[in-house]
């Protein structure tokens, strides 16, 4: 099997894993991961191979979209396996989607990503802010029946990974403050680095108008 082949394999098990999600890990959030990664791989000269592969695959395992993690690791791997990836490449597509998550940067995590991973969270994360950011903040909060905002929620620092899963009272305001806003810093790649800032500017203006129109202001 040549490289293109195996893309087309990865990508057609992404879709019959989340080509019906609604939860905004569709298929547009999976292809726009992999659009940067291909970026940010060549930014940081490395192979795009990789990043793509585990761009396509970083949410079929995620513990909030299957119900046995074990279970599609395993379907995962053995699917990889008959596609005839390497068990080395296997590894290291394995290591990247287990380890990228925002929720193992919780409970201070220390977690050692190596540059293919890097280059996978940083797209994965820059698809959280910016435009596209505060777009799938507004849907995933709709879809959650989160209030907009309300100024007597405050919004909470420093959860552990558990109050993170399982806020009550969220607003769509208030996960900018506890999450979205937080990612530029945590970008690797220097490309990641210059896109996060300016989509960071984005999501700061829309805040400030915002608040503005909410007290009248504007
Ligand atoms: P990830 O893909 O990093 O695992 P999530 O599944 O937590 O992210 O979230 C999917 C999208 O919904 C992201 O853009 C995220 O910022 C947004 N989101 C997550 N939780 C909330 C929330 N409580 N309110 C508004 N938006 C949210
Ligand atoms: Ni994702």
């Amino acid at each position: 099997m040549n490289q293109t082949e195996q893309l087309a394999a990865v990508k057609a098990y992404t879709i019959s894993k989340l080509g019906q999600d609604s939860t905004g890990h569709g298929m547009d959030h999976i292809n726009r991961v992999v659009r940067m990664s291909k970026r940010l791989a060549n930014g940081e000269n490395v192979d795009p191979f990789l990043p793509i592969v585990a761009a396509y695959l970083h949410d079929t395992i995620d513990e909030k979209l299957v119900k046995n993690i074990n279970a599609a690791k395993e379907e995962l791997i053995a699917y990889l396996n008959k596609n005839e990836f390497s068990p080395d490449q296997v590894q290291q597509i394995m290591d990247v989607i287990d380890n990228i998550s925002f929720a193992h940067t919780l409970d201070g995590e220390q977690i050692n990503l190596s540059i293919v991973g890097q280059i996978v969270r940083d797209a994965d994360w820059l698809d959280a802010i910016g435009a596209i950011g505060i777009t799938r903040a507004i849907y995933y909060g709709g879809g959650h029946h989160e209030k907009i905002y309300d100024p007597a929620i405050k919004p909470r620092y420093n959860m552990s990974r558990e109050e993170y899963r399982n806020l009550a009272n969220e607003t769509i305001i208030n996960h900018f403050d506890e999450k979205l806003l937080h990612l530029k810093d945590m970008m690797n790649t220097a490309t990641a680095k210059k896109i996060a800032a300016h989509r960071q500017q984005v999501m700061l203006d829309y805040l400030a108008e915002f608040h503005a129109e909410w007290n009248a202001e504007k």
